[in-house]
């Protein structure tokens, strides 16, 4: 067939496949993790399988994280000159610039909204003494609340139900593998997203005037920051280039944080309430420091855990531009493969993990006994992760140059909007359904929803 056509014998092993042109993409659609696991076991931990007519290279297990096959490209979701639709060099000036935004001064004024969003959200939502909601959808929502107004500022963060939250679902709707395989493809979703992309300009532009008219009133934002910084030459953003950064940043943060809070299940409570000194019911409750937040640790364990077994991004795909040649093997990618990262596979491997598949925080604890222990020393996913060992079995946030910069946000934010939930209500799933399945539709795997959960007011 076409591909076989196309293969040389210096690529990595080819999965054969029955139909021409969509080649393996049922098996892979329908559930990811086990077509990779089984076609490593069969073929290594480099492999090529075909997919719409497309030449997928699935890198996995440490060596395949570890390979930084970086003279690619994606498909600017975001937006035009930002992140994908700059050179290398100038996205690494664009990740400084934001990391500037992620400051722990920031993160210090970001702790009050993340408590003040959430207790407005349950107080307008969750009214009843006990009731059953979908928590998808409800941290979905607190956590685009809580994004918003922490690094898009209080003004486009009140506009949210005048349609804002409307254009930004419309850009999610480009975020299938679909328009990233298909980006010559005539989709309505497109004239739709520029459509959106439009809008949304206008309204951030009004926004960034105003603040430039009133250069005396302060701000602790991510625009704020976006606004005053520079770029080597001296230059400045564009304000259409803060716009869209800042869009990127919410789409970037939005399905991955949600997904990752709706995985979990109360067991901090006490040694929150330890370390506070206080008990922790209702809504009178303490607002932690940036430190207290930083040593929930249980909470800590909680998240990193629910990231090893759920990690949001199961395949990260590249387009390879330049062929390139994996190191310590005979293998070469040629220049239109894709290439399929997926460190979900390393991360769920009994040879790293004992119960892989099991939830079991503990296994994090900072103790010697625990297996995660020494993982967790060299990566440090938390707070004050600087250093990463790409060589580690579990890199939700990913490693190399395209690197998460909003790690240490996203542990502030889950944290933080657990801390109050778990102080004002207890939760259970659904018994009858138990664990939500695993929903791979969209390029961020998300729970299966609704993810039907009751919750009852805490009294004591
Ligand atoms: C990149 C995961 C939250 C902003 C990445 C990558 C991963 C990841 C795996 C690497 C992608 C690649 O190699 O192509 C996660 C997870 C999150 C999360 C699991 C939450 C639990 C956030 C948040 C923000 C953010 C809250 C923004 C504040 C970014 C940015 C990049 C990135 C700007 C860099 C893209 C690039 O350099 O190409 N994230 N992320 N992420 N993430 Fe996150």
């Amino acid at each position: 067939t076409w591909a076989q056509f196309e293969y040389k014998p210096s690529e990595p092993p080819f999965v054969p496949y029955y139909i021409p042109f969509i080649g393996s993409m049922i098996q892979f659609g329908i559930h990811p993790i086990n077509f990779i696991r089984e076609n490593q076991k069969k073929y290594g931990n480099f492999f090529t399988f075909l997919m719409f007519g497309r030449k997928m290279t699935v890198c996995v297990d440490i060596d395949g994280n570890d390979f930084d096959a970086y003279n690619s490209l994606t498909k600017p979701v975001f937006g035009a000159d930002v992140v994908y639709d700059v050179p290398n060099a100038v996205l690494m000036e664009q990740k400084r610039m934001v990391k500037a935004g992620l400051s722990i001064e920031n993160f210090r004024s970001y702790i009050p909204i993340f408590i003040e969003e959430t207790n407005q959200y349950v107080d307008k939502h969750w009214t009843k003494e006990e009731d059953t909601v979908d928590i998808l959808k409800a941290i979905s929502e607190m956590i685009i609340m809580t994004a918003s107004h922490t690094l898009l500022g209080p003004e486009i963060r009140s506009k949210l139900y005048e349609g804002v939250a409307d254009l930004y679902h419309t850009l999610d709707g480009c975020f299938t593998p679909i328009h990233f395989l298909f980006e010559w493809l005539p989709l309505p979703s497109y004239y739709a997203s520029d459509k959106a992309h439009d809008e949304l300009d206008g309204i951030f532009g009004k926004v960034i005037k105003e603040r430039r008219a009133n250069p005396d009133v302060k701000h602790t934002d991510m625009l704020d920051v976006l606004m005053n910084a520079k770029y080597k030459n001296g230059k400045e953003m564009t304000d259409k280039q803060v716009g869209n950064m800042l869009i990127a940043l919410l789409m970037a943060g939005q399905h991955t944080s949600a997904a990752t809070t709706t995985w979990f299940a109360d067991k901090a409570r006490a040694e929150m309430e330890n370390m506070l000194g206080a008990k922790l019911v209702g809504k009178d409750i303490p607002e932690p420091s940036y430190d207290q937040v930083k040593d929930f640790s249980v909470l800590d364990n909680v998240v990193r855990e629910t990231l090893r077994i759920r990690s949001p991004l199961v395949q990260i795909m590249r387009k390879v531009i330049k062929p390139v040649a994996i190191p310590n093997t005979d293998y070469v990618i040629p220049a239109g493969n894709y290439l399929v990262a997926s460190t979900a596979i390393s991360a769920l491997d009994e040879k790293y993990y004992k119960n892989a598949e099991d939830w079991v925080p503990s296994r994090w604890e900072q103790d010697d006994e625990a297996e995660g222990a020494a993982d967790k020393a060299t990566t440090d996913y938390g707070f004050g992760a600087t250093t990463t060992s790409a060589r580690s079995p579990n890199l939700p946030f990913g490693a190399g140059r395209h690197r998460c910069i909003g790690e240490q946000f996203a542990y502030l934010q889950i944290k933080t909007i657990l801390y109050v939930l778990l102080s004002r209500f207890e939760f259970s799933l659904d018994p009858k359904r138990g664990m939500p399945e695993r929903n791979y539709q969209s390029m961020v795997m998300l729970p299966e929803g609704p993810v039907l959960t009751h919750y009852k007011r805490r009294h004591d």
